[in-house]
């Protein structure tokens, strides 16, 4: 059969009836489909299709150890939200993006330990609980928290500013499943602009804020982890995430307290700013068990 527009996606298909794997062969068959039809759709020249695979080398070439650019493609075209939200529970604490800055392991602390290093900032107290989906509360649940500063930057992107581990803290909740711990508000912040995606949100006319965050992975015994954030409520871009990632039930506020009491009990002075963020988590899947 002669390979033309219309008989394209058959040949190709057809090619990979072979292949051992169901779940392979599904993945192959789907995507020439959509791939095809995208191609059919845009009609590009040959000078365009060469563009798009000049973009995704320089895509490729952007990555290294610490930087993880077709990531950020697959987070600026909804794509890692998609794959999260597809595989998220309705049962628990909605899950979002993990982000490129999570790379390093974050450093061990104690309830009630500071996360911020440069101790320069206006005291910030976060509290909660881990809970079942039930109510029960879950003791000993590891929290991982990461943030970046009230400037808007993680510590591996100022590695001669900050000090490593600042703004992280992994914790346990406590025979109550409570944790706090203290901080400062992280600000809003562009994610990386310096390579293709930056380029492509440039000639997109898109921007490539995020709205103030903070970040948690919560991981206790017969449950499902979440990867989630905290989001601050009314900080800019909560409406235009460049990532897609806000769900509104992550918003949180951000109050400032006057509570002596309180204030004594987590080690600040008043006024502090207070967030309070319980943690659903789901029971583990059938399988899982
Ligand atoms: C972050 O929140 O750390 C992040 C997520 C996606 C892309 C860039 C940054
Ligand atoms: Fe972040």
């Amino acid at each position: 059969m002669d390979f033309t527009v219309e008989t394209a996606t058959d040949a190709v298909v057809e090619s990979f009836r072979q292949t051992k794997g169901q779940r392979l062969r599904q993945v192959m068959e789907s995507l020439t489909r959509h791939l095809h039809d995208f191609v059919r759709d845009i009609e590009p020249t040959t000078a365009e299709w060469e563009a798009a695979i000049g973009f995704l080398t320089a895509v490729g070439q952007t990555c290294d150890d610490t930087r993880q650019e077709f990531v950020l493609l697959s987070d600026v075209l909804g794509v890692s939200m998609l794959v999260e939200t597809l595989n998220g529970s309705d049962e628990g604490t909605e899950s979002t993006v993990l982000g490129p800055f999570h790379m390093t392991e974050s450093p061990l602390r104690e309830l009630g330990d500071s996360i911020d290093l440069l101790g320069t900032g206006r005291p910030c107290v976060v509290s909660g609980r881990t809970l079942a989906a039930d109510g029960t509360p879950l003791p000993d649940t590891e929290l991982d928290v990461w943030q970046c500063t009230e400037d808007g930057f993680y510590d591996v992107q100022q590695p001669d500013v900050q000090p490593q581990g600042n703004g992280r803290g992994l914790f346990r909740t406590d025979d109550q499943g409570r944790y706090w711990f203290r901080t400062v508000v992280p600000s809003h912040y562009p994610i990386p602009t310096d390579g293709p995606v930056g380029r492509l949100l440039e000639a997109t006319g898109r921007h490539p804020f995020r709205p103030a965050h903070i970040h948690f992975i919560a991981h206790a015994g017969h449950h499902r982890p979440v990867t989630t954030h905290a989001f601050v409520a009314g900080s800019p871009y909560v409406d235009s995430d460049a990532v897609f990632a806000v769900k509104r039930g992550l918003i949180t506020d951000f109050t400032e307290s006057y509570e002596e009491q309180e204030a004594e009990r987590f080690g600040v002075t008043v006024p502090f700013t207070h967030a309070t963020f319980d943690i659903v988590l789901a029971p583990e899947a059938e399988s899982a068990r």
